[in-house]
């Protein structure tokens, strides 16, 4: 598809459908939802197991051909459970394991196909029984992780670090850092005496956010009419 065709008001539909869709049946999913949760294809966000929380102001963009997968799993001794904080971006294809424990915090930012898990999920010598070695995982405020980066179990990431793209983080990364590579090593740092703008200011007004973001779909999409819609859709040209 090269342009938009959805006329507003059928993207106006699809949206109150969407929100429909998330407050009966994926919302129930989780122990705790806040408020302003939003999913983009939410058919496409897998949620498994108890102990799922989430914070004010989620946006989770899951995408027909990249799943976004909340997993738990319960013990003998334990349920894992995941706690994520407010304002948290989590892109297609993001993956998030507990076995255990996995904390993350406010305004964090995971690109697409990033990987959390708190376990190896079997253990070197005994290969056979899950649920071996497993160590909780703890990403303080605003981290933000690249394009498929891998979080291994026991690791604290400090506040507002970012993780490279495609890299693998096997041992704590304090605050303030930016690291990379594989294993992730800090590679510079962030001066935390400068003013940082996170994701909590786009919501300091969430009506106006909201509102601003069906201005610019009423701007994209307002001049499509509904007979051009049904025609890209039945014989698309090289302008669809
Ligand atoms: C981590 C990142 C933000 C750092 O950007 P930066 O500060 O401009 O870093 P630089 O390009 O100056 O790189 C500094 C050094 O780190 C290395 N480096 C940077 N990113 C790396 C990565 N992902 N893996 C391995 N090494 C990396 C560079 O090669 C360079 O090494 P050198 O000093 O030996 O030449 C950026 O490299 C990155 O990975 N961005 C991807 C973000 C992303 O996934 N966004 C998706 C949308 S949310």
């Amino acid at each position: 598809m090269r342009r938009n065709n959805t006329p507003y008001f059928i993207k106006r539909i699809y949206t109150a459908i969407n929100r429909f869709y998330v407050r009966r049946f994926i919302a129930p999913q989780f122990d705790q939802v806040g408020e302003g949760l939003e999913i983009a294809h939410p058919r496409n966000l897998v949620i498994f197991g108890r102990h799922i929380y989430i914070g004010n102001y989620a946006q989770i963009i899951a995408a027909p051909d990249n799943y976004i997968r909340f997993t738990t799993w319960p013990s003998k001794s334990q349920s894992g459970e995941i706690h994520i904080g407010h304002y948290c971006l989590i892109s297609p294809g993001v993956r998030i394991s507990a076995a255990q424990s996995i904390r993350i915090g406010d305004n964090c930012m995971f690109a697409a196909n990033v990987y959390i898990s708190d376990s190896d999920w079997h253990g070197i010598y005994n290969r056979i029984r899950p649920f071996r070695c497993t160590k909780p995982v703890v990403l303080e405020n605003n981290v933000w992780l690249g394009e498929s980066v891998i979080v291994n179990k026991g690791i604290t990431i400090g506040e507002n670090s970012v993780i490279g793209a495609g890299s693998v983080v096997t041992k704590n990364i304090p605050a303030n850092s930016i690291a990379a590579g594989n294993p992730a090593r800090v590679i510079k740092t962030i001066n935390p005496n400068r003013r940082m703008l996170k994701r909590e200011l786009l919501f300091k007004d969430a009506e106006h956010y909201f509102y601003n973001q069906d201005q610019m779909d009423l701007y994209m999409l307002g001049k499509n009419s509904i007979w051009n819609w049904l025609r890209g859709l039945m014989k698309p040209n090289n302008l669809d």
